[in-house]
């Protein structure tokens, strides 16, 4: 049975029955299969992937045909999630019309259902606009990691005088422009609790505490894939760095050692199978639909 697709209403019912939504971070077709199977409400595929995948120290190198690529695959492998497209570093500051343009050719050449582009209310109006063109918003305030020089590193925003007045006029005014949910990032608790009983529209919250109306963490992250990176916000629910390390040790020395492949792993020319061609090796991605 086609599974009903999640989309921003689905989100915004959600919010109303005090549902909690699941968002995590994917950036190809096979992760994507496997967290939309695992019931993720939104994959977001997130601009950390110039990070976790890309190998780079920020996300500020990631371009917009990046992203399109891996909105591509994302897409192919996920049948229930909202999938959201994260908009690069200077693809959408320059100006409303740099932003307009570029936020189509994600919706259209990655085939994602929203965007998401960092920023307060200095980016109103271009939410209104996007929203008036049929595209949905994700908003994200608070640690906008595309800031990182501006804000002199990855740290908790918030803390300082004016910064709970900041967020909150920042929220209502993405709300205002047409957001349909806006993530908030590393920010006190307190101040994201605050922010949520403010707003119509879902909160998804990273290293924001327990008062959102979702939360996101990065796939690779939560899944423990990278040994020596544990922030305080993320809860490690697997080891599969780990797992990874062992199973792939032990593939190098069954190879070494000639163990694999075994005779039950090889072909031979003659061998009893039923007459007729030989069956197909893999199945198609599309076979598996
Ligand atoms: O790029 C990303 O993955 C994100 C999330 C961490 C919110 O923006």
């Amino acid at each position: 049975m086609k599974a009903q697709r999640v989309t921003i209403h689905t989100l915004r019912q959600m919010k109303e029955r005090g549902e909690k939504i699941a968002v995590l971070t994917a950036y190809d077709a096979t992760f994507a299969r496997l967290l939309d199977e695992s019931g993720a409400d939104v994959l977001l595929v997130g601009d950390s992937l110039g990070m976790v995948v890309q190998g780079n120290d920020t996300t500020l190198p990631v371009t917009l045909e990046d992203m399109a690529y891996h909105c591509r695959a994302v897409v192919r492998g996920a049948r229930r999630a909202h999938i959201v497209g994260d908009m690069p570093f200077m693809t959408y500051q320059a100006s409303i019309e740099q932003g307009m343009t570029n936020a189509g050719r994600l919706i259209k050449e990655g085939g994602c259902h929203s965007v998401k582009i960092e920023g307060g209310a200095a980016y109103a109006e271009l939410v209104k606009r996007l929203v008036g063109a049929g595209i949905p918003v994700m908003g994200h305030i608070g640690l906008t990691p595309q800031s990182y020089h501006q804000l002199g590193g990855f740290k908790v925003q918030g803390r300082d005088a004016g910064g709970r007045e900041r967020l909150l006029a920042d929220a209502l005014a993405l709300e205002a422009a047409g957001c349909y949910a806006v993530v908030l990032e590393a920010i006190p608790q307190d101040i994201a609790r605050e922010i949520t009983a403010a707003l119509q529209i879902p909160t998804i919250g990273i290293g924001a505490g327990t008062g959102c109306d979702g939360q996101v963490l990065v796939s690779y992250d939560m899944l423990g894939m990278d040994e020596t990176f544990k922030p305080r916000f993320v809860r490690r629910f697997a080891t599969l760095g780990a797992t990874i390390k062992e199973a792939v040790g032990q593939y190098v020395s069954e190879v070494r050692k000639g163990s694999f492949p075994s005779d039950a792993e090889s072909f031979a020319v003659s061998e009893s199978r039923p007459q007729g061609p030989d069956p197909a090796l893999y199945s198609t991605a599309a076979a598996k639909k």
